[in-house]
């Protein structure tokens, strides 16, 4: 279980994330919505430590993880895929699957990882010698996807994964995503398509402007009149 309490991050004089409180339970999909800059990206940089919070706790597997360097993160199964896509162009797609397990030091569950992969998705294994850079914009995503599964995650973070996605590419994305959380991995996602999110989100919190300000079940959350006016464009 990952666990938020009070969590506060500062840029400057800037109040990013104002007292956080937020839980996710192994096995779930937690979804977080919120408008743009309203300090999602924040959130998870601030949880795998690219961010250092002024105050507040974060505790993962009852291990207290505040400031803790990046790497030791991860390691412990804590990965994030950033906002935009951060793939290597000139690598290959194999190549940069492979740099995905940097951490990894036991062959076997580099190459059954990989497996894993191509099995979710083919587009990659029959492009597995084509340079990233050429790949399209929804190839490109998977990529990341797919990268950030070769380090074994125990709990994946998505930041924003179908951004600039044509529907259906997206929509094959968010099948992914629950397919992934099917076979044993906790989810944290992020997402502009709030719908989207809160239709495969277990649970479910609303971030404006740094504070957590409802939080429900997804389905809730989907039928909240607050949320339709503000994020599902109805009303
Ligand atoms: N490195 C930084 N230095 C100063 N201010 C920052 C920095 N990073 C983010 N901010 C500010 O903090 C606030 C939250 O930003 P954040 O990127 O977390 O928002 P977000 O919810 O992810 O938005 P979006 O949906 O647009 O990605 C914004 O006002 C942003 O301008
Ligand atoms: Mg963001």
């Amino acid at each position: 279980m990952l666990s938020l309490e009070a969590l506060s991050v500062f840029y400057g004089g800037i109040h990013a994330l104002q007292g956080i409180n937020l839980v996710v339970e192994d096995g779930k999909i937690v979804t977080l919505v919120g408008a743009n800059g309203a300090g999602k990206s924040t959130m998870l940089n601030s949880i795998v430590g690219i961010v250092k919070s002024a105050s507040g706790k974060i505790t993962w597997n009852n291990a207290d993880i505040t400031g803790r360097d990046t790497k030791d993160i991860v390691g412990s199964g804590l990965v994030l895929i950033p906002e935009g896509r951060h793939i290597f162009p000139n690598l290959t797609v194999d190549e940069n699957l492979r740099l995905g397990a940097y951490l990894q030091k036991d062959k076997d569950i580099i190459q059954k990882n990989r497996e894993e992969c191509f099995t979710l998705f083919p587009r990659l294994k029959e492009r597995m010698h084509q340079h990233a850079g050429t790949l399209s914009g929804g190839e490109q995503q998977m990529l990341a996807v797919a990268r950030g599964l070769m380090s074994s995650p125990k709990l994946l973070m998505l930041d924003e994964p179908s951004l600039g996605l044509a529907p259906l590419v997206s929509k094959m994305i968010f099948d992914i995503i629950r397919k992934i959380n099917a076979l044993g991995t906790t989810i944290l996602l992020i997402e502009q398509n709030a719908r989207a999110a809160l239709e495969i989100a277990h649970y479910a919190y609303v971030l404006e402007t740094g504070m957590i300000t409802m939080e429900n079940t997804g389905a809730v959350l989907l039928n909240d009149d607050r949320v339709r006016k503000a994020y599902l464009g109805e009303g």
